[in-house]
């Protein structure tokens, strides 16, 4: 079951700005999957926030359709099992973490025992055990991101956005958090997860989508933008035989006796190679798929995006 889905989902700011207005968000159309850890990269500027907030209804959607439980972002029970850790937040920073708890509890209806029953367990879970009973003008970045994240799960949310939720916080602090996202996948939750950060998602996320000045230029699992287009690593006994790959099916990047590595055109044809070596009594010890990290393909995707159009 999904989520949320949108459908040609467009927000247009109005500025007084001599560039006018501002397509933050430009017919987007994606759906997130109830129990995965959805990651909406992008560089600066290209409306992960915007989309969140529109979700949300924290500002208004210009057109298209936005569904959360099957719910427009209008009506207000669709937010009733979602948790929110807003970009670059400020909490009022005269409660302690243990206050902010309890607020946010309340602002979500629960009671203050209901509440109470949950502040150690989430306290412990994002490692803030120690310092509940500070107030949050004394912590540091990373320990107001750890807050923001027990805050958002204070009332046993199905679904929470994250909007940068490891911006400032150290290496040990990102992999501690990432071990959250994990524990909470593993709990059933569905995670929306906002970065700039590749590697980070790549670690954490099911699913991306690749966003960019306002359009969705790729979607995919990790593993299915991670694979390099029918490329493939052939580990066989070649020796010092010759094989031929015709012209029509693709071309060989490299050739050792040990194995080769070819770019096909259509991957169905790595069986025909693997016959062609066959029928030359090549044993065949692997043939994997060549993969690219994330990073590697979000360039891709940002350079094929912004090629000139025929
Ligand atoms: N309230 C607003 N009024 C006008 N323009 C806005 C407003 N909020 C955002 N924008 C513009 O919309 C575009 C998308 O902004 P948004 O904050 O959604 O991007 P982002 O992907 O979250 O970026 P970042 O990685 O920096 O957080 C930008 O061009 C931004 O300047
Ligand atoms: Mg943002």
């Amino acid at each position: 079951m999904n989520i949320v889905e949108t459908h040609e989902l467009t927000k247009i700011y109005a500025t007084r700005l001599k560039k006018g207005n501002v397509v933050a968000l430009d017919r987007v159309t994606l759906h997130v999957e109830q129990g995965e850890v959805f990651g909406l990269l992008g560089p600066n500027g290209a409306g992960k926030t915007t989309m969140v907030k529109t979700l949300l209804s924290i500002t208004t959607i210009s057109s298209g359709e936005a569904l959360i439980n099957g719910l427009s972002p209008s009506n207000p029970t669709s937010r009733e099992k979602v948790g929110f850790l807003p970009e670059s937040h400020r909490f009022p920073s005269h409660l302690t973490g243990m206050e902010l708890l309890h607020f946010a509890g309340r602002l979500s209806g629960m009671s203050t025992v209901q509440i109470s029953q949950r502040t150690d367990m989430l306290l412990k879970l994002v490692g803030m055990e120690k310092w509940g009973g500070m107030k949050l003008r004394k912590y540091s970045k990373g320990m107001s991101q750890r807050i923001g994240l027990a805050q958002a799960l204070v009332a046993g949310p199905d679904i929470v956005f994250l909007d940068e939720p490891t911006d400032g916080i150290d290496p040990v602090g990102k992999m501690e958090i990432r071990q959250v996202l994990k524990r909470l996948r593993s709990e059933g939750k569905t995670i929306f997860l906002n970065s700039h950060l590749l590697s980070e998602v790549e670690a954490v996320a099911d699913r991306v989508a690749i966003l960019l000045r306002g359009r969705v230029v790729r979607t995919g699992t990790i593993e299915e933008l991670t694979v390099k287009d029918s490329q493939y690593e052939i580990e066989a006994d070649i020796g010092n035989k010759t094989i031929d790959i015709p012209e029509e099916m693709g071309r060989r990047i490299s050739l050792t006796s040990k194995g080769m590595t070819v770019a096909l055109n259509n991957s169905e044809d790595i069986n025909s190679i693997i016959d062609k070596l066959r029928m030359q009594r090549i044993s065949i010890r692997s043939v994997k798929p060549l993969k690219q990290t994330l990073e590697q393909s979000f360039f891709e995707a940002v350079s094929d995006s912004t090629e000139p159009e025929a």
